[in-house]
């Protein structure tokens, strides 16, 4: 087969899907427009030990108290992770807006307007997601203090441009922080009502999504903010049917290529007792184009370091496209055991012995095409 039909193949195979795909990509009138998620509220048992990943993972311890830990990036903004004593769970999310945005939401949800306590500052609103997700919805953040980028290496020598004379590449294996955090992506049991909820509430549009064959209900939709001509991360949030509900994974924006691979070189190696298990990478991603490195923390919670990811603006049209276990990744190694949540059986059959007799939308021919695909 020619380049060219093979194009005309795959074109084909696009305005298929998105004929019969049942969710929209945009809504027309959202309440608000979202700029970028904050920060992520997690509960654990043992703060220490939770807060020690994301210290080795490239976040910066900033406040401790008792009950409440604190994480930042470079990013002088607000805090990006939460740590707080509890059963574990992955608690709330907070989103970004203007002071506007907050109003309009408070006075269309009748929910008060709240500040945040110190060190966080600033006001949101509370919002209950169709999958019961609490969903903070903030502005005028206390901004932080500024923190210097560690400088890695000097020059990258290319073949074309040789920048670094004199100077050898030498590296120190450490922590390496984290920009921001990116987005983060949930299994939902309702996908449809999940995908139009945050459309119509805050403006959120469909990068893409990803489909069975003969399914007109697509089971994975990467959603970015509507920040207009102003490019915005291919994600921001992302929803997926999945035989395990909840949190799928986070991710941490790093600079460059070689900061994920020194990345991954600590988590391997570095001397903590921890033991942290790797999930997948150093792969890229097909939709949405990352450079990533996946790692589960010590409570079996998935987080990423990506770099390199693709930015749309609100012209951009949402790609439509087949879900199967290599329409995930460009180059890398294979999808992992550890990825997929095989090495989580015991976890899956509870979880899919408890939906399937209920109407949502794990159905079981939905979850045989989803084996038989990846
Ligand atoms: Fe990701």
């Amino acid at each position: 087969m020619t380049v060219a039909m093979m194009e005309l193949q795959i074109q084909k195979q696009h305005d298929d899907l998105k004929n019969q795909c049942q969710v929209r990509e945009r809504s027309t009138s959202p309440l608000i427009k979202i700029e970028g998620l904050a920060y992520m509220v997690l509960f654990r048992p043992d703060i220490e030990k939770a807060a020690k990943f994301f210290v080795d993972y490239g976040l910066l311890l900033d406040k401790r108290e008792e009950e409440t830990i604190y994480l930042r990036g470079l990013t002088a903004e607000h805090h990006i992770i939460v740590i707080k004593k509890g059963p574990q769970e992955v608690a709330t999310i907070g989103l970004k807006t203007s002071e506007a945005g907050v109003e309009i939401l408070a006075k269309e949800y009748g929910q008060p307007i709240k500040t945040h306590p110190e060190p966080m500052g600033g006001k949101y609103v509370t919002l209950i997601d169709p999958n019961g997700l609490t969903v903070e919805v903030n502005c005028n953040f206390t901004p932080l203090i500024d923190v210097n980028k560690e400088v890695i290496a000097a020059q990258w020598n290319n073949a074309g441009e040789k920048l670094r004379v004199n100077e050898p590449m030498r590296n120190t294996i450490s922590p390496l922080t984290v920009q921001k955090l990116g987005h983060s992506l949930y299994s939902v049991a309702n996908f449809k009502k999940t995908v139009h909820w945050y459309q119509d509430t805050f403006g959120m549009i469909v990068s893409d999504f990803q489909m069975l064959p003969g399914d007109d209900m697509p089971i994975v939709a990467f959603m970015r903010c509507d920040k207009g001509d102003v490019p915005s991360d291919h994600h921001t949030l992302g929803f997926a049917v999945a035989p395990e509900l909840g949190h799928s994974h986070s991710a941490f924006e790093m600079d460059t290529f070689e900061e994920i691979a020194i990345g991954k070189e600590w988590m391997s190696h570095c001397d903590s007792d921890l033991k942290y298990k790797h999930g997948w990478g150093i792969g890229r991603h097909v939709l949405g184009s990352q450079v990533f490195d996946y790692w589960r923390d010590p409570f079996g919670d998935m987080f990423e370091h990506y770099a390199d990811g693709d930015l749309f603006s609100d012209t951009k049209q949402a790609g439509y496209h087949l879900f199967s276990g290599t329409a995930q990744h460009q180059w890398g190694p294979k999808m992992t055991n550890e990825f997929k949540g095989l090495n989580r059986r015991w976890e899956t059959v509870k979880s899919v012995f408890k939906r399937l007799p209920t109407k949502d939308d794990l159905t079981l021919s939905k979850l045989l095409k989803m084996m038989k695909a990846i």
